[in-house]
């Protein structure tokens, strides 16, 4: 399986990742679908929503504090290194991320397509104030503050750029990751139980429009049914099994 993996990447001509939450797993991110109870009694469905946002702010900002504290001390993985090994290679061309958690950008993979944000990222509920917290050095400061944080513009709400549970995709990047997954003859789909929408449509379209799917995952999951090759293992160990082979048939 690995073997045939690895013959595949070398061969293709235009790859692409699709990566989600499992990709980090082993840098100590939790998962979404695997978390619960890990944050008090409340599951990130429940939190990740604009009602939850606009009921209890400070419950959804202390939910964020934590995650941010929590992805700021995690480094990438192996998996998330192979994978800017392979665009420096020139196999692969990008890697769309359901990930708000910087670890690709942290590897060194340069053409990032983030379809849910970023969690360093803040933005004003009023104004078009926004804000990189890990750019502009005021993360610490900001995870200290306890309460609900302003815009320095215009005094309103401060909110997470992210992408919540009911809320749409920023349009051009959901635009562009879809024309890479047009052109892709490849995708490689690491950690995603591949059921959250329009995400999910990214594997199809590549298999649709005649490309592969390989996927590293332990579990089965809603992409397995579509994957040429399903590699179940974790993303670490697959990852760097499949670079080895990778490196020695360029
Ligand atoms: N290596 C690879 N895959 C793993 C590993 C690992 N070490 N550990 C777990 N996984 C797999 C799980 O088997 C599961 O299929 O990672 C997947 C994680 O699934 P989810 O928690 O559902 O994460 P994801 O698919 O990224 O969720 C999609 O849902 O909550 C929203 O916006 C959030 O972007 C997120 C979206
Ligand atoms: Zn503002």
């Amino acid at each position: 399986m690995i073997e045939e993996a690895a013959k595949l990447l070398a061969r293709s001509r235009f790859a692409i990742a699709f990566t989600g939450a499992g990709i980090s797993a082993e840098s100590g991110v939790p998962t979404f679908r695997g978390f619960n109870g890990l944050w008090k009694k409340h599951r990130p469905e429940e939190l990740a929503t604009p009602e939850a946002f606009r009921k209890d702010p400070h419950l959804v900002w202390s939910f964020y504090r934590w995650r941010m504290g929590l992805i700021r001390n995690a480094k990438p993985n192996r998996a998330h290194y192979a994978l800017a090994e392979l665009e420096e290679m020139g196999i692969l061309k990008a890697v769309i991320t359901q990930n708000v958690d910087d670890l690709h950008r942290e590897a060194g993979s340069r053409r990032i397509i983030e379809l849910h944000g970023n969690i360093f990222r803040v933005r004003c509920t009023s104004c078009s104030y926004r804000e990189n917290l890990k750019e502009s050095g005021r993360l610490d400061e900001f995870l200290e503050e306890k309460d609900l944080p302003k815009c320095p513009e215009c005094g309103s709400l401060l909110r997470p750029d992210v992408v919540w549970f009911g809320e749409p995709l920023p349009r051009k990047t959901l635009e562009e990751a879809f024309k890479l997954a047009e052109r892709a003859d490849l995708v490689l789909v690491i950690g995603t139980s591949g059921v959250v929408y329009p995400a999910a449509y990214i594997p199809q379209i590549v298999k649709e429009t005649g490309g592969k799917v390989i996927e590293v995952n332990p579990e089965e999951s809603g992409i397995t049914p579509i994957a040429d090759v399903f590699l179940r293992c974790p993303a670490g160990e697959a990852m760097e099994k499949l670079m080895e082979r990778v490196r020695r048939l360029m």
